[in-house]
């Protein structure tokens, strides 16, 4: 017979003290904490102030909570973290009898019918946006990413672009809720509702991608698309979704925010990456040019264009989310674990992607191992999460991410300055502090 161990019998993480917890160790370092956790075996519990979370190092585990016994699971601790950009209920804290249609309906536009669209809008905005780039000359390579992370955002949801100064808006806004997102999660509820200038701005910044998802979409829009299916009376179909104009609006900003600070943070990854790897990266762009022949990017490039898409799965590998979290609805057994109801968990891509017994010589930037093999196989590879709640941008993200860089590679030679120099900072996802580069005209 198996038998399972109570909750109270899974140690603290190390360094855990009375009263805080880990919070002094995870507060020092933040990502050597999550990715030293695997070292304490394969579940931890992790004390945050009041907070308390367990971690599972081992996939297995993990794919069970997302996936296996995902109906046990509740994403509703989020409204604590981002409840100023939704508001109620909504997309990202639906129960998961109510998620899963909600979800099965907007994958087949959001993660399929329309992402060629997507891609060819993407490839276009890089074409005018980075049109525009200095030439040889230093510029910020991250906030010119950043730029054109809104733009294909924008493209992709509002199916047009905004004038510049509301765009730029847009991108500082997301930035904004994602720099403040991970800590938000990961405190005390409490400390999120004082008046303090950063929860000030973060407020701020929800109000912006809420009043911007409410006034702006264009006819054949993927935001119309949602207004018109999800406010129709007479759709009586299964797990049909009624949505008010104030729920309608919170999941669109929802939209709009999950794809900007995520894509361009990879973006920037992704050149750093490379500037790091000469060689890979002279491959990598001799590889753009021969898929093109000397043409303008288009969609139908797109499969030839392997190496920069393994180079893009084994950037997301190093740089992805930091946490996701869930709350056990019902007592549920994970791993051997006994766990009560409202019991929290963590989710660290960042910390599973580091670990060498899931992926050998975890801090090597290796796109060859991704050749040849889907990147989505193996539960121990979440840059998107997994389960109904899997990224609903993930197709859309890749085909964006994709097409834009190779618009990018195939006029432009990037060059990024003082590589040994940047740091990791933590947001939603990680980014570079500050990417400084030259582009010379290929
Ligand atoms: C590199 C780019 C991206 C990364 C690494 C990323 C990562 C993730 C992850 C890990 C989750 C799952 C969180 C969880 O299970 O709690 C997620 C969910 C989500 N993402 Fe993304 N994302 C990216 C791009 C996008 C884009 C382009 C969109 C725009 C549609 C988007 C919209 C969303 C939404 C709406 C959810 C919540 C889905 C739900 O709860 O049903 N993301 N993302």
């Amino acid at each position: 017979m198996e038998t399972s161990r109570p909750l109270a019998a899974v140690p603290f993480a190390p360094g855990h003290v009375p009263v805080l917890g880990n919070l002094p160790a995870f507060g020092r370092r933040p990502l050597a904490f999550l990715a030293g956790l695997r070292l304490a075996g394969d579940v931890v519990r992790i004390g945050l102030g009041t907070r308390e979370f367990v971690y599972f190092s081992d996939p297995a585990a993990v794919h069970d909570v997302l996936v296996n016994q995902a109906e046990s699971f509740a994403n509703d601790a989020f409204l604590d973290r981002i409840g100023p950009l939704i508001q109620d209920e909504a997309l990202l804290v639906l129960p998961y009898e109510r998620h899963l249609p909600y979800r099965r309906r907007l994958n087949a536009q959001f993660r399929h019918a329309r992402v060629p669209e997507m891609a060819a809008r993407a490839a276009e905005n890089a074409r005018e946006l980075a049109g525009g780039w200095p030439e040889g000359r230093p510029f910020r390579l991250d906030l010119a990413l950043l730029r054109l992370s809104a733009a294909n955002s924008c493209s992709a949801l509002l199916g047009r672009r905004l004038p510049d100064a509301e765009e730029e808006a847009v991108a500082r806004s997301a930035m904004t809720i994602g720099a403040l997102l991970t800590a938000r999660a990961m405190l005390p509820a409490w400390l999120s509702r004082l008046p303090l200038p950063a929860n000030r701005r973060f407020v701020r910044a929800c109000e912006l991608l809420r009043s911007v998802a409410r006034g702006h979409a264009a006819e054949d829009s993927l935001l119309r698309w949602l207004d018109a299916t999800l406010h129709d009376p007479a759709d009586g179909s299964a797990g049909a979704e009624q949505l008010t104009d104030e729920r309608l609006t919170g999941d669109a900003a929802t939209v709009l925010f999950g794809g900007i600070e995520t894509v361009s943070s990879a973006m920037a990854w992704f050149f750093w990456e490379l500037s790091q790897a000469p060689e890979l990266a002279g491959q990598v762009w001799d590889e753009v040019a021969s898929v093109t022949g000397g043409h303008q990017v288009s969609g139908g490039h797109r499969s030839g264009f392997r190496l920069l898409e393994a180079a893009l799965w084994e950037t997301l590998r190093l740089h992805p989310g930091i946490v996701f979290t869930r709350r056990a609805e019902r007592e549920v057994t994970v791993g051997g674990v006994r766990l009560p109801a409202g019991t929290e968990l963590l989710v660290s891509p960042y910390a599973m992607h580091r670990d060498p017994a899931l992926f050998p010589r975890p801090d090597e930037f290796d796109p060859r191992r991704w050749l040849g093999r889907t990147a989505s196989a193996g539960h121990a590879f979440l840059p998107f999460g997994a389960g109904h709640r899997k990224c609903l941008g993930d197709n859309q993200a890749m085909a964006q991410m994709t097409m834009s860089l190779a618009v990018i590679g195939s006029s432009w030679r990037v060059e990024v300055r003082e590589p040994g120099q940047v740091s990791e900072v933590v947001a939603a996802t990680t980014r570079p502090d500050r990417l400084e580069a030259v582009a010379c005209r290929r």
